[in-house]
C-alpha cells in the first residue's frame, strides 16, 4: 500500500501515520496537511526518520495540489482525516467548515475516481447521527446533526454514498466516537481540562455536565480505520466505538483526582448553544467487529496515561498555548463566562 494520509499532522491522523510507518505491508506514507491552527509538525517529528515517510503541505480544496501528490507519489489508498473539527469553533465560523469538510471532501472523491485509487476511506464521526437519550445508533440510523461541524461532516458522508452509487468510486466511511490520547489539540475537552488543571486553572463545564460521550482511545480508533481500509466493502459505513459512555462530569472528576485538584476548580457555565446540547452519543459496532476489529484499551487506565502524557510533555502544549490562535479562541469563547478565572 502507498497511503496518502490527509490531515496527518492533526491528532488522530498523526497516530494513524505513525501506525502505518510501523507496518511492513505499507510501502509509503505521505501526510498531506494544510497545517491549520490544529496541524502540528511537532506531532510527527519522529516520522521524519522513517524512509517511507514524506510530508506535503497542501489544502484538500486545492485540486492541483491534491492531483500532484497522488500522481507523483503513486498513491494506492487515501485516508481522509483533514477537517475543521471543533464544534465550538463551528459556532463562530461556519464557512471554513463547509470549505474543508464539504468542498474539500468533494475534491478528494473526484481525485479518487480520476486517479483510480484502490480505496479512499473517509473518517467521520458519531456526531452525524445527532443525540439519543436511550437508543443506540446503527449505520442505518438517520443523520440528524445538531451543529455546523456535525452537519458539515454529514455533508462529506453523503457525498461518499453519492459517489459510490453513481460512479462505483471505491469509498468507505468510518464514524468514530470521541477520541482521547496524546497529541490532541488542547481546545478539546480532555486536553483542555487536563492542561488547565495541571496549570492550576479552573475548568469551564457546560451546564451540569451530565452530557454523555462515548470515548475511544485514539489507537483503537486507528486500528479500526485500518481494518475498514483493508477489509471493508466499498460503499459501506462502519461505526467505530468502544461503548465507554461517560457523563462529562465523570471525566472531570477523574481529571480532578489525577491532578490533585478539588471541586473548587470546576466552574459551571452557560452553554453557548442556543438549542439543546447533544445529550448522549451511542453506537453499535457489530459491523466493524465482524471484520475482526475489537478495541483493547481500558478507558480508566488510558485516561490516566493520557493525563500523564500531558504532564510529561508540557513543551508540546505550551507551544500551542503561546500562539494567538489558541489564546484568541479561549478568550473569545470562555472570556465572558470565566472572567477573572480565564
Ligand atoms: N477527535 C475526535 O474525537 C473525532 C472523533 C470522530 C471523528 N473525528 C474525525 O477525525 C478526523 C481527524 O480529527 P482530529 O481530532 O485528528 O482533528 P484535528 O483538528 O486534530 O486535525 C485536523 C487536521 O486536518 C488538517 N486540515 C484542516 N483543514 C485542512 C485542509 N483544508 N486541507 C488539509 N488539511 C487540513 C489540520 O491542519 C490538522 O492537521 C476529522 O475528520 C474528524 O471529523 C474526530
Amino acid at each position: 500500500m502507498r497511503i496518502l494520509v490527509t490531515g496527518g499532522a492533526g491528532f488522530i491522523g498523526s497516530h494513524f501515520a505513525r501506525m502505518m510507518c510501523e507496518r511492513a505491508d505499507v510501502e509509503r506514507v505521505v501526510v498531506f496537511d494544510a497545517l491549520t491552527y490544529a496541524g502540528n509538525l511537532n506531532s510527527i517529528l519522529d516520522l521524519e526518520d522513517s524512509p517511507k515517510f514524506k510530508f506535503c503541505l497542501g489544502r484538500i480544496q486545492d485540486e492541483v495540489a491534491v492531483h500532484e501528490v497522488l500522481g507523483s507519489e503513486k498513491v494506492s489508498h487515501m485516508v481522509n482525516f483533514a477537517a475543521e473539527t471543533h464544534n465550538d469553533r463551528s459556532l463562530l465560523d461556519v464557512g471554513s467548515f463547509i470549505q474543508t469538510n464539504v468542498f474539500g471532501v468533494h475534491i478528494l472523491f473526484e481525485a479518487t475516481r480520476k486517479f483510480g485509487l484502490q480505496r479512499m476511506l473517509h473518517v467521520s464521526t458519531d456526531e452525524v447521527y445527532g443525540s439519543t437519550l436511550s437508543g443506540t445508533f446503527t449505520e442505518q440510523s438517520p443523520l440528524e446533526p445538531n451543529t455546523p461541524y456535525s452537519a458539515s461532516k454529514a455533508g462529506g458522508d453523503l457525498q461518499c454514498r453519492g459517489h459510490f452509487v453513481a460512479f462505483e468510486t471505491p469509498v468507505v466511511v468510518t464514524r468514530g466516537g470521541n477520541n482521547y490520547g496524546p497529541y490532541q489539540y488542547p481546545e478539546k475537552l480532555i486536553p483542555f481540562f487536563a492542561t488547565r488543571l495541571l496549570e492550576g486553572k479552573k475548568v469551564p463545564v457546560y451546564g451540569d455536565g451530565s452530557q454523555v460521550r462515548e470515548w475511544i482511545h485514539v489507537l483503537d480508533h486507528c486500528e479500526g480505520i485500518f481494518v475498514a481500509l483493508q477489509k471493508g466493502t466499498d460503499g459501506e459505513i462502519y461505526n467505530i466505538g468502544d461503548h465507554n459512555e461517560r457523563q462529562n462530569m465523570h471525566v472531570v472528576k477523574v481529571l480532578l483526582e489525577e491532578t490533585q485538584r478539588d471541586n473548587s476548580f470546576v466552574k459551571h457555565i452557560e452553554d453557548p448553544r442556543k438549542g439543546a446540547h447533544d445529550a448522549r452519543y451511542s453506537m453499535t459496532t457489530d459491523k466493524i467487529e465482524a471484520l475482526g476489529w475489537h478495541p483493547s484499551r481500558n478507558f480508566e487506565t488510558e485516561l490516566l496515561s493520557t493525563v500523564n502524557w500531558y504532564r510529561n510533555n508540557p513543551e508540546w502544549w505550551k507551544k500551542i498555548q503561546a500562539k494567538p490562535d489558541y489564546s484568541d479562541f479561549v478568550q473569545r469563547f470562555y472570556g465572558a463566562s470565566l472572567g477573572a478565572d480565564l
